[in-house]
């Protein structure tokens, strides 16, 4: 039920303090230790190579899950899209591990997969939100997401979800391979869970800037480096499904290679700066971008903001900001489709689970 809440993607949006709550609790062990059942730990760690297989936003979720696994458990990973995957299938590694994540369970396309790579003799693991799913049944090992269900065909929730269980993932497995850092990932998700509701009451403000930047344009670019491209990408699908803005997330660098022809005068670029060794580069793509006529909306991390920035989100670890910096863009899409008359829960053409290829 939305309750008091006008749509689903509002009150699931607010739900997310309290889901990264849930996952914390759902895997602590009695000691209050991240824990995940060893089966899986030991298929992950035993892997040389882990494949991320997914669609649309779960596949943006497997973006930022390659850098946290990267980054922490030292495990190469190489993430792809479903559909591409199953007719277009890279040379695998000697012991691959193929990780599926999908908040129904159902995606067709990521099933097709699945389908195969079991036929070929490999272990899957599924991570998804509904238990008893088919992707959760056909896989071999599944980890859940507790984000509570997800109605809204715009995914939020299960996306901030999916992150903070790879991030799970992958300090578990740094651990199990005996990479401990100076990290205690149940502290930075408890200051994330803290930072995410700071930003749910920022809503005032961000509608202010859905209405100045979005209410009449035809377009719109999101710009960032590092894990804020990742968060790019998602706030421009979000934005395209509900709003039916022309959205494109790019890197900042590769904005001179093509993209910045389509820069006129007023075009609203949203540019993230959470990362500390590209805030100096981004910053310069964003004067690339003003001289060019672009309306830039700069949306950064408290102790990397500058003078004129038009957001500021606080600060978490540096891994970990995508899980806050794609909630200003979630409510920007949400705003700017309900400035436009548009069917926030329902966009058009757009199904809730794509059970067909
Ligand atoms: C975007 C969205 C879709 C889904 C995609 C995969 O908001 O909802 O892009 O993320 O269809 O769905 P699941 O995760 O159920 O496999």
């Amino acid at each position: 039920e939305k309750g008091t809440y006008p749509h689903y993607m509002l009150k699931e949006i607010d739900e997310q303090p309290l889901v990264m709550r849930k996952i914390i609790q759902a895997y602590q062990d009695i000691d209050g230790r991240l824990s995940i059942y060893s089966q899986i730990i030991d298929a992950v760690t035993q892997a040389d190579r882990l494949y991320i297989i997914a669609c649309g936003t779960s596949y943006h979720a497997g973006l930022v899950g390659k850098q946290l696994i990267e980054k922490l458990a030292k495990i190469p990973v190489e993430v792809h899209v479903s559909s591409e995957f199953v007719y277009n299938m890279p040379l695998l590694s000697e012991k691959p591990l193929f990780i599926f994540i999908s908040q129904s369970g159902e995606t067709a396309d990521s099933r097709a997969v699945l389908v195969k790579v079991k036929e070929m003799g490999y272990k899957a693991l599924t991570i998804t939100n509904v238990p008893g799913s088919t992707l959760s049944r056909e896989a071999d090992y599944t980890l859940l997401l507790h984000a509570g269900p997800e109605i809204a065909v715009a995914s939020t929730k299960a996306y901030t979800a999916q992150i903070a269980v790879l991030a799970i993932l992958a300090d578990v497995a740094a651990k199990s391979r005996g990479y401990s850092e100076d990290f205690n990932l149940v502290h930075e998700l408890g200051l994330v869970a803290n930072a995410m509701e700071v930003l749910c009451g920022s809503k005032e403000e961000v509608e202010q800037m859905a209405y100045d930047y979005l209410t009449v344009t035809r377009n719109c670019f999101f710009i960032g480096r590092s894990l804020d491209y990742f968060v790019c990408l998602e706030g421009a699908l979000k934005l395209k499904e509900i709003s039916y803005i022309q959205a494109e997330g790019f890197a900042g660098g590769e904005l001179k290679h093509g993209t910045i022809a389509l820069i006129e005068e007023g075009t609203p670029v949203v540019a993230l700066a959470t990362q500390k060794d590209v805030n100096w580069s981004i910053r310069g793509n964003v004067k690339e971008v003003i001289a060019r006529g672009a309306n830039p909306c700069i949306i950064s991390m408290k102790g990397l903001n500058e003078e004129g920035d038009r957001f500021i989100i606080p600060k978490v670890h540096e891994l970990l900001t995508p899980l806050i910096s794609v909630i200003p863009l979630q409510l920007l899409a949400y705003y700017a489709a309900l400035h436009r008359g548009c069917d926030v829960d329902k966009p058009r053409n757009l199904a809730k689970s794509v059970t067909v290829e």
